[in-house]
C-alpha cells in the first residue's frame, strides 16, 4: 500500500461487535491497543492493563474479523523485563489472542527485542514519539520531536526500528514536519496518530473516533459521528417509553 500511495487506515477496537462493524466498513487494519485500560477499564493510564487482559481482548476482537489485520499491543511490562519473556509473551498474543503481529512502545532500550521477536516469527509494529506506557518517565503526555536534538532522535529511532525487523511504524504526538520526513526515509510504512496527514496511514482509537468518549478530547482527533448524543438521546427515549408504558409495544410482544 505505501509503495501505491494507498493510505492505510487503522483503528482500535476492545470487543467482537465493535470488530465486526469496523471490519465491515472496510477497515484494513485493527489494533487491540491497551488504550483499553483508558477506554474500556475506566483507568487513568495504559500502565494496569495486564497481559491476560490484553489476550483476552484480542480474543474477542478476533472473533468479528473478517478481513482486517489485527495487531495487539504488548501491555506495560510484558516486553520490558527480558527479552525471552518478551518473546513468550508475544507468541501468547499470537497463540491464544490470534493476533497477527503485536506492537511494541520503543526507545533505544527495546531495538534487540523488535529484533527477536521478529526473529521468532512475529511480525513487530514499533511505537515511537509519545508512548503512553512511559507518561511518568516523560511527565504527561506531551508532543514529543520539537526540539532538534529530538527530532533527530525520533529519526534515529525509526530507523533502527526498521533495521530490527518492524514491519509497522506507529508515530504518535509528533509535529506533521518530522513526521513526514521520517515517512519519507523509511521502506516500511508509518502509521500517525497525531503526527499529520503524511504519514501512510493513520489510527484512531474508535470510541473517539466515534464521538463516544466525553470531552475533552485531544486536539489530533476527530469525531466522525456524534455517538454519545444518539446513544444518550436512544437511552432517554427509551427509559421515558418504558416509564410511560409506551414500551413494550404489541409489535415486541408475543401472543
Ligand atoms: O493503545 C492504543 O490504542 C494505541 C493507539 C492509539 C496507537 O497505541
Amino acid at each position: 500500500m505505501k509503495e501505491n500511495g494507498d493510505k492505510i487506515s487503522m483503528i482500535t477496537a476492545y470487543d467482537a461487535a465493535t470488530a465486526e462493524l469496523v471490519d465491515s466498513a472496510g477497515i484494513d487494519s485493527i489494533l487491540v491497543g491497551d488504550s483499553l485500560g483508558n477506554v474500556i477499564q475506566g483507568l487513568d493510564n495504559t500502565l494496569a492493563v495486564s497481559l491476560e487482559e490484553m489476550i483476552y481482548h484480542t480474543k474477542i476482537v478476533s472473533r468479528g474479523v473478517k478481513n482486517a489485520h489485527l495487531a495487539a499491543d504488548m501491555p506495560f511490562l510484558s516486553y520490558q523485563v527480558s527479552v525471552d519473556s518478551a518473546i513468550s509473551n508475544a507468541g501468547r498474543l499470537i497463540k491464544e489472542g490470534n493476533a497477527e503481529s503485536v506492537k511494541l512502545e520503543v526507545n533505544e532500550e527495546y531495538i534487540d527485542t523488535v529484533y527477536a521477536i521478529n526473529k521468532a516469527g512475529i511480525p513487530v509494529i514499533a511505537h515511537i514519539g509519545l508512548c503512553p506506557q512511559s507518561v511518568h518517565v516523560a511527565g504527561g503526555y506531551k508532543v514529543q520531536g520539537r526540539s532538534k536534538d529530538d527530532a533527530d532522535h525520533l529519526l534515529h529511532l525509526a530507523h533502527l526500528a526498521e533495521d530490527a525487523g518492524a514491519f509497522l511504524l506507529v508515530i504518535e504526538s509528533i509535529p506533521a514536519p518530522l513526521a513526514e520526513k521520517i515517512t519519507k526515509s523509511l521502506s516500511i510504512p508509518t502509521i500517525g496518530i497525531g503526527a499529520g496527514n503524511n504519514c501512510d496511514g493513520q489510527v484512531l482509537v474508535f470510541n473517539d473516533m466515534a464521538g463516544l468518549s466525553p470531552e475533552p478530547l485531544p486536539k489530533f482527533v476527530n469525531k466522525f459521528a456524534e455517538g454519545r448524543k444518539i446513544f444518550i438521546k436512544a437511552t432517554e427515549k427509551y427509559i421515558q417509553q418504558v416509564k410511560s408504558r409506551k414500551f413494550p409495544s404489541k409489535n415486541n410482544s408475543y401472543e
